[in-house]
């Protein structure tokens, strides 16, 4: 049986598709069968980051349609065979085909040790089916006001509406004591943080994920995120190292609503 842990955020382009891409590579690199399923429905890029944009011939949709087998619509990473992605469909589903993804996830339970679902963000459509048979939810977030706001709102209807197991994931911080204050704030399970850094843009664009590379502090902070999350060990006391290699000029935000 797999873990089926959804990626979302309240806020779009808070890295949901960065953090989807690494954590799965991380955790192929430590040997589980990882499957990767982008239900950002319309918006697909998943492909992106691993590299796989010119390898797909057919999405989640010809199998939701029930047009080809699941084996057909997977994609196999060019090195970690262990790393499959399912890729999204580049239309909007049809309420019939929604339906139909619970029923996937029941069938493909056995073959993965993980399965990560790039959810769209918060409460658009599709956003309730990408929870929908999750057992766990990582929530993404930037210290950017509006995405706290949002993340925070998409916690609390979370916890009131599912019994999934919550962890947070804190991306492009830029000093330890902003990580800090958004955990105050957020108060659940801390998984780890990603410092803002333009060489996760460079290895998202090139389709080479930043957790393959060991020489970059960022890649190998998802290697630790993805070792927190397959022991279930969650960190509520913060040891982050200093991270110089930013791009943005901290500004300090002061983060009450
Ligand atoms: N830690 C980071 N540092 C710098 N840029 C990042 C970081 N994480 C993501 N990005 C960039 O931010 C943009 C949005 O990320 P993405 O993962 O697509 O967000 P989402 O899936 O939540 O919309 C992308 O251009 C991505 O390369
Ligand atoms: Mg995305």
């Amino acid at each position: 049986m797999s873990r089926i842990i959804t990626i979302t955020s309240g806020k779009g382009g808070v890295g949901k598709t960065t953090v989807t891409a690494n954590l799965g590579s991380a955790l192929a690199l430590k040997g589980y069968k990882v499957c990767l399923i982008d239900t950002d429905f319309g918006l697909r890029n998943l492909d992106i980051p691993l590299g796989l944009s010119n390898r797909i011939i057919l999405d989640i949709s010809d199998y939701l349609q029930k047009m080809c087998s699941f084996s057909h619509i997977i994609v196999k990473h060019r090195t970690m065979k262990n790393l499959h992605l399912v890729p999204g469909s580049k239309k909007r589903l049809s309420e019939m085909e929604l339906k139909s993804f619970r029923e996937m996830l029941k069938q493909i339970d056995s073959l993965y040790d993980f399965i990560l679902i790039d959810s769209p963000s918060g409460l658009e459509s599709g956003f309730f089916y990408a929870l929908d048979g999750a057992h766990e939810a990582i929530i993404v977030t930037t210290s950017d006001k509006t995405a706290l706001q949002d993340a925070d709102r998409v916690i609390g209807i979370l916890e009131s509406q599912n019994e999934l197991e919550l962890s947070l994931v804190v991306n492009s911080y830029r000093n330890n004591q902003e990580v800090e204050d958004i955990l105050q704030l957020l108060n659940i399970n801390f998984l780890g943080a990603i410092p803002a850094d333009v060489n996760i843009i460079a290895a998202n664009n090139k389709g080479n994920p930043i957790a393959l590379d060991p020489a970059i502090q960022s890649g190998v902070m998802f290697r630790k995120i993805a070792q927190n999350l397959s022991k279930h060990h969650y960190n509520q006391t913060i040891d982050l190292p200093t991270y110089n290699q930013t791009i943005f000029t901290h500004k300090k935000l002061k983060l009450s609503f």
